[in-house]
């Protein structure tokens, strides 16, 4: 079996792994916004692959559901109208069974090509679909997590499943020296468009800390009231605050004067050596100022991650999510993938817990709104 054959199987295969602990009622709500329902994940990369590939390989292909453009177009113009995406919650159909079926129909179509073309072009944009659709696996877990910490009998998703129980290996700080650093993808393999344009970037002499901040070291900032004072926060970091009334990260909850988190395996007493998770990038600038340290650019991290622990949180860092020099919009739908979202968001660097093995590679630049944090994210101190 070739390689990429495998690869595509192993992925599709993954997203249903992923699903099988839940019961036809999860599949569903979509409580906020930022958040989809799992049956629209599994559609979604399931209809990436149809529309990106079945429709341009295959002559007179029959899509499986004339309606499913509508409803699992993400955001891309380029290809029409779309169903309204804080609505998604309210699709009850096609029922799961059906977008289960999507799925094989669409899968038996994708192996046949894979077998019957090995036109480069073609092999390109299945890579695309299969790091899309592990993308979307570490979504599908993180919405997952979200839409159950609404239940206050804290759902148990699976045993054994706790993405936010890590302690550092590391610690002390690693010394970076001044110098002019090559930033970017360079070489074979996949990567996606925003981390091209390999470009030299001057850095100063830098300290970037090994290890991750811990529960214990922001249990610290919370019991000196850091959250009640402005002075740690940027403007719009303490609108955030004061409007949403954040006293402390994400799924944390104070029971009788004991801290709990809402985890994958259900509420658990919170581990003080863990690793923190689940916090803004508005809670990260916070506490970096509040301890007179700071975030690391993306240049800084990227610079150091050779010699750095990685991969159990995305790390914020203090860079805006920009294009580098040079980058260039590809023709066509996947032109809007990641290039459109150059504004308001910053670059968090490494992976997560939450991360499919093999995704993750230094030079990947994830992004997100400053004041998301249902992603496994923390961290990592600079100075
Ligand atoms: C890179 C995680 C910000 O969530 O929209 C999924 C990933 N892109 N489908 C996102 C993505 C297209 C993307 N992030
Ligand atoms: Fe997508």
């Amino acid at each position: 079996m070739s390689s990429l054959l495998e690869l595509f199987q192993k992925t599709r295969a993954q997203t249903v792994a992923i699903c099988k602990p839940l019961e036809i009622e999860d599949y569903i709500p979509q409580p906020v916004d930022f958040a989809s329902p799992p049956k629209w994940h599994l559609s979604h990369s399931t209809w990436f692959f149809e529309e990106m590939i079945l429709k341009k390989f295959i002559p007179d292909y029959q899509v499986f559901n004339p309606h499913f453009g509508f409803l699992f177009n993400s955001y891309y113009q380029t290809l029409g109208d779309r169903a309204i995406r804080t609505e998604r919650g309210t699709i009850t159909r096609p029922a799961v069974a059906e977008v289960y079926d999507y799925r094989n129909y669409v899968d038996q179509h994708i192996s046949n090509l894979i077998q019957n073309n090995q036109d480069q072009a073609l092999a390109e944009l299945i890579i695309l679909g299969i790091n899309h659709e592990q993308q979307h696996q570490e979504l599908l877990i993180t919405d997952l997590k979200h839409t159950f910490s609404y239940n206050p009998t804290y759902p148990v998703y699976k045993k054994d499943f706790n993405l936010t129980a890590q302690e550092n290996a590391e610690e002390g700080w690693l010394q970076v020296d001044e110098g002019i650093y090559d930033i970017g993808f360079e070489g074979e393999g996949f990567h996606f468009d925003n981390e091209k344009g390999r470009h030299k970037v001057f850095l100063h002499d830098f300290h970037i800390s090994k290890a991750l901040v811990t529960n214990a070291e922001y249990l610290e900032f919370i019991d000196a009231a850091g959250y009640e004072n402005f002075k740690f926060w940027l403007d719009e970091g303490w609108s955030w605050v004061q409007e949403n009334e954040i006293k402390c990260p994400l799924y944390w909850k104070k029971i009788e004067s004991k801290w709990y988190s809402y985890t994958l395996e259900g509420l658990k007493l919170l581990q003080p050596q863990h690793i923190l998770a689940h916090i803004s990038f508005y809670e990260a600038q916070a506490f970096a100022t509040w301890k007179g340290l700071r975030l690391a650019t993306e240049f800084e991290w990227e610079a150091a991650a050779d010699q750095l622990q990685w991969g159990n949180r995305w790390e914020w860092t203090y860079s805006a999510y920009l294009p580098y020099p040079n980058f260039k919009i590809a023709d066509g739908a996947v032109g809007e993938y990641n290039g459109k979202f150059m504004i308001s968001q910053m670059v968090l660097r490494g992976a997560s817990t939450a991360t499919p093995k093999g995704h993750e590679r230094k030079t990947y630049r994830n992004f997100f709104h400053p004041k998301h944090r249902w992603q496994i994210t923390g961290i990592r101190l600079a100075k």
